[in-house]
């Protein structure tokens, strides 16, 4: 479906075993670095799977509807294995996909990338360090993303300087619960479930941040994600523009 793919290495590191093997003995510095990387590995390798239900549930649906706002120069971050990639509308002018996790963009390379129409490029970049100037990007594409970077309010930051006048972040992001209980449930799980997910934070309330960065939403709409546990259950989706 996509035409050109240039792959960017530069801030990668490229992982030669896979999944990681021992090979002799470790250290005990070498011990979480080895265990990461199976992490990661295990993460990136489930993570179709586990999502398929919800995806066929509500997911695809909402992201079709989302990307389909996309236009000219786009960025989406944290790009994981590519689920995004079928719902771009062809008139976009150019596709940057960045994902900083060496597994993940091992499956997001292997995708069918030829496009007729649409020049793809793929990056490793952590949002808080593209490198980008200013006013680089049209449109910043976040799903399922803001949940897990490191600093939310860094990032939202990042996503600003890099967005045009007048360009647009499209979101889809669950968040913290509105009913007490279960943001009681949300608080007492979420180190455990950061520590199993990837980072995955479960009471950011991601609206209020977006709004804090500066951004405007423009649009948002709240919806129960189908198929999911209901402490990652509250989504929020649509867009926020830069003035
Ligand atoms: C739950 S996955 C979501 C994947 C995909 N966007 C989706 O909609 O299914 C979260 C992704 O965010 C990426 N990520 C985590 N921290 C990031 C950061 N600081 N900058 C960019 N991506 C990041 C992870 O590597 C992972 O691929």
């Amino acid at each position: 479906m996509f035409r050109n793919v240039l792959t960017e290495q530069a801030n990668s590191t490229i992982i030669k075993i896979c999944p990681p093997r021992y090979s002799g003995r470790m250290n005990s510095r070498e011990t979480p670095i080895l265990l990461k990387k199976v992490h990661s590995y295990l993460l990136a390798k489930s993570y179709d799977f586990a999502m398929r239900n919800t995806e066929k549930r509500c997911l695809q649906q909402w992201r079709s509807n989302l990307l389909s706002q996309a236009r000219g120069n786009v960025l989406e971050i944290g790009a994981g294995t590519g689920v995004n990639l079928q719902h771009y509308p062809g008139h976009i002018a150019q596709l940057t996909l960045s994902e900083p996790d060496p597994q993940m963009r091992r499956i997001l390379q292997k995708k069918n990338l030829t496009t007729p129409t649409i020049p793809v490029h793929i990056t490793s970049w952590e949002i808080e360090t593209t490198g980008m100037p200013d006013s680089s990007f049209d449109t910043i594409v976040s799903t399922l993303v803001l949940c897990s970077v490191p600093d939310l309010s860094r990032s939202l930051s990042e996503i600003y300087r890099l967005l045009r006048p007048q360009g647009t972040l499209l979101f889809l992001e669950h968040v913290a619960s509105d009913h007490p209980q279960t943001l009681h449930w949300q608080r007492r799980v979420e180190p455990f479930w950061s520590l199993c997910a990837g980072n995955c934070r479960l009471t950011r309330d991601t609206a209020v941040a977006i709004q804090t960065s500066g951004l405007e939403i423009e649009r948002c709409i709240e919806a129960p994600m189908a198929g999911t546990p209901s402490f990652v259950r509250r989504t929020i989706r649509g867009s926020a523009r830069k003035a």
